[in-house]
């Protein structure tokens, strides 16, 4: 088969990974998805930053949009970040021309995913984002794919590496806040306005596209009662220990007799449980549902690599398809059946 050509918008702590791990792997890659996969163009802001990865022989766009609305490639991988323009544009010209995207940017998909979820549906494209949500954790395949049959109660977990780490971190080694998150930015965990990690944003768009996949519902972002780890302090998490208890940043949503409830704060977690065990950037997501039972995933949330591997499981996704083949619908079920979301009465 014809190489499988690919073009990535955005060449920061992900984007650098997954260039360097296509390289690196690209017979291994070829021989399992039985054909090449091909970088043919880039995009991102300074051409002349070293970023550890050869880039001779690939185009370059100054322009992402231009990248994904005139490049010659089959693939968009979206890694900017964002929830406006450039990325929207981006993704919707590339879908719109029916170039199939893979993107980690989880903004985005809490303000546009059904929208671009009916556009990628209309015009036969794949849109693919296991690394929007939990880094590596097949979070994404196990709702919209592996658990489809199944009513699912309750998704709850810990879906931000940073406020992960810096919690840890302040509790194991005394270090204060401020100091943590330094860290966490220098590690290429946190957002690139971390603000959105340590008030509880990230976690809440994360949250959001979970509770669209188990509940089949619309995305509501906007309805998530919202509480971030800023006045954590280290004496909180002293007094939780003294308790038997451990402060972790949870987003959970379950269903209710009247509607969904969505919500992300600190949480106080007893000591023997494997969700207070979850040190450092790992992320863990727990599932509870009628079939299945419960199912708790634990793993790296954040970083290069980690987020990386997901996006390369989704680039691999789409080289292994059949053209013309029926796609996984990007929310599970095709957009236009997704439910309305029906926000839960609160006591
Ligand atoms: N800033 C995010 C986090 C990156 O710390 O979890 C992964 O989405």
């Amino acid at each position: 088969a014809d190489a499988l050509k690919i073009g990535i918008a955005g060449l920061g702590t992900v984007g650098a990974s997954l260039v360097r791990i296509l390289q690196d792997r690209h017979e291994t890659m070829a021989t399992t998805c039985g054909r090449a996969i091909e970088i043919t163009a880039v995009a991102a802001r300074e051409r002349s930053k070293d970023r550890g990865v050869k880039l001779a022989g690939i185009a370059w766009f100054e322009d992402a949009v231009s990248l994904a609305s005139e490049a010659d490639i089959d693939v968009f991988v979206e890694l900017m970040g964002g929830a406006g323009d450039p990325a929207y544009s981006c993704v919707k010209a590339a879908l719109m021309r029916g170039v199939h995207v893979v993107t980690a940017n989880k903004a985005l998909l809490a303000a546009h995913g059904i929208e671009l979820a009916e556009i990628a549906e209309q015009h036969g494209a794949l849109l693919n984002y296991e690394a929007a949500v939990a880094g590596g954790i097949p979070v994404i395949k196990a709702l919209r794919e592996s658990m489809t049959g199944n009513t699912i109660s309750r998704v709850y977990g810990i879906m931000n590496g940073t406020c992960n780490y810096i919690l840890t971190k302040m509790e194991k080694e005394g270090l204060s806040f401020e100091e943590c998150l330094k860290e966490a930015q220098r590690l290429g965990y946190a957002e690139a306005d971390p603000a959105f990690d340590i008030e509880g944003n990230d976690t809440a768009h994360k949250l959001s596209i979970l509770t669209s996949l188990a509940f089949g519902t619309a995305i509501a972002a906007d309805d998530i009662y919202l509480e971030g780890i800023t006045n954590i302090s280290i004496e909180d998490i002293q007094a939780a220990s003294d308790l038997g208890y451990r402060i972790k940043l949870l987003g959970v949503a379950q269903r209710t007799d009247s509607g969904i409830e969505q919500r992300v704060h600190p949480t106080m977690v007893p000591h023997d449980t494997v969700i207070a065990q979850v040190d450092g950037v790992t992320n863990a997501v727990a599932i509870e549902s009628d079939i299945l039972g419960e199912l708790l995933m634990v793993g790296p949330g954040a970083g290069g690599d980690a987020t990386a591997s997901a996006v390369l499981g989704d680039i691999a996704d789409i080289a292994k398809s059949r053209p013309g083949a029926q796609h996984v619908p990007a929310f599970g079920r095709p957009a236009k059946a997704l439910l309305p979301y029906k926000r839960a009465r609160m006591q």
